[in-house]
């Protein structure tokens, strides 16, 4: 919503990128960024180039594809968001994750996948995409992550590998934004938590009582939240209302 103390931003349509396009909030991202006039580029496992974080190359190769993207067509990248993520499911070593109850679940290899997906993956991101925003004028990273990944606001325990890996993700995209404000004052990288959505993340979890939205109305809510982020918010963890989350 615009507001006196943010008006809506006059920036002229760019280019987006959505990292995990493919996936339940991804392609609802892809849907509504398009929707805005913004030129959509979509990249996920399955698509060419494939964004794998598995293997590093594919992160520079999609990097390089963006670029040449950018150079081609004159339109700055104005729109950078990372819907990539892992909860649960089968990991690199092809055994099988799913969020812990107890420490007594702590597995080596669920960890270590957790933080591939979650935060190493980003990470290897902001090496090679961030170079790629503009030097000058409005444009915005978001990298979705997750109230549970908040220190402050755990209660629950529990999810132990998914929380510290959205916890590590939290502290790289404050660090990626103090870097980013030395090239471009404009730029905002930030942490969003999209709120509790019905994709395939979230599935085994509804099943048990969870309440979800509908990713088109959480993808509305995030871009709306991307468009009207104040000069200064950079380095911050949002909520899909806008509303700052702790650390
Ligand atoms: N859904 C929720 O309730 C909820 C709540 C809080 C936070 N979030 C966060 O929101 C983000 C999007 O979640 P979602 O609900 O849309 O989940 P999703 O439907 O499972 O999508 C996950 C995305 O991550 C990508 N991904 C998984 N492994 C990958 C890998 N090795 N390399 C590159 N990409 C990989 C998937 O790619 P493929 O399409 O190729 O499989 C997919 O695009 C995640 O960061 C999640 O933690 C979700």
């Amino acid at each position: 919503m615009s507001t006196p103390d943010h008006p809506q931003p006059t920036e002229r349509p760019g280019l987006a990128v959505v990292l995990g396009g493919t996936g339940g909030i991804g392609a609802a991202l892809v849907a509504g960024l398009q929707a805005q006039g913004l030129k959509v580029l979509s990249l996920g496992r399955r698509t060419l180039p494939a964004l794998d974080y598995t293997d590093e190359k594919t992160v520079a190769a999609c990097a390089q594809h963006v670029a040449e993207r950018v150079a081609h067509t004159g339109l700055p990248l104005q729109r950078l968001v990372v819907a990539t993520g892992f909860l649960h499911g089968d990991t690199a070593s092809g055994q099988h994750a799913e969020p812990e109850r107890s420490w007594q679940h702590l597995n080596a290899d669920a960890l270590q996948h957790n933080f591939l997906i979650n935060a190493i993956g980003p990470a290897l991101v902001m090496r090679h995409f961030l170079p790629l925003l503009p030097r000058q004028g409005r444009c915005v990273a978001a990298f979705l992550s997750a109230r549970v990944g908040s220190i402050g606001d755990n209660a629950l325990g529990g999810w132990y590998a998914y929380r510290a890996s959205k916890a590590a993700l939290n502290q790289l995209v404050h660090t990626a934004a103090v870097e980013l404000a030395r090239r471009n004052k404009e730029a905002l990288c930030v942490a969003l938590h999209p709120g509790t959505v019905d994709t395939g993340l979230s599935q085994p979890f509804a099943k048990k009582g969870l309440q979800v939205r509908p990713a088109d109305e959480a993808a509305s809510d995030l871009l709306a939240v991307i468009d009207e982020l104040p000069a200064g918010s950079s380095g911050q963890f949002f909520d899909h209302k806008g509303l700052p989350v702790p650390w």
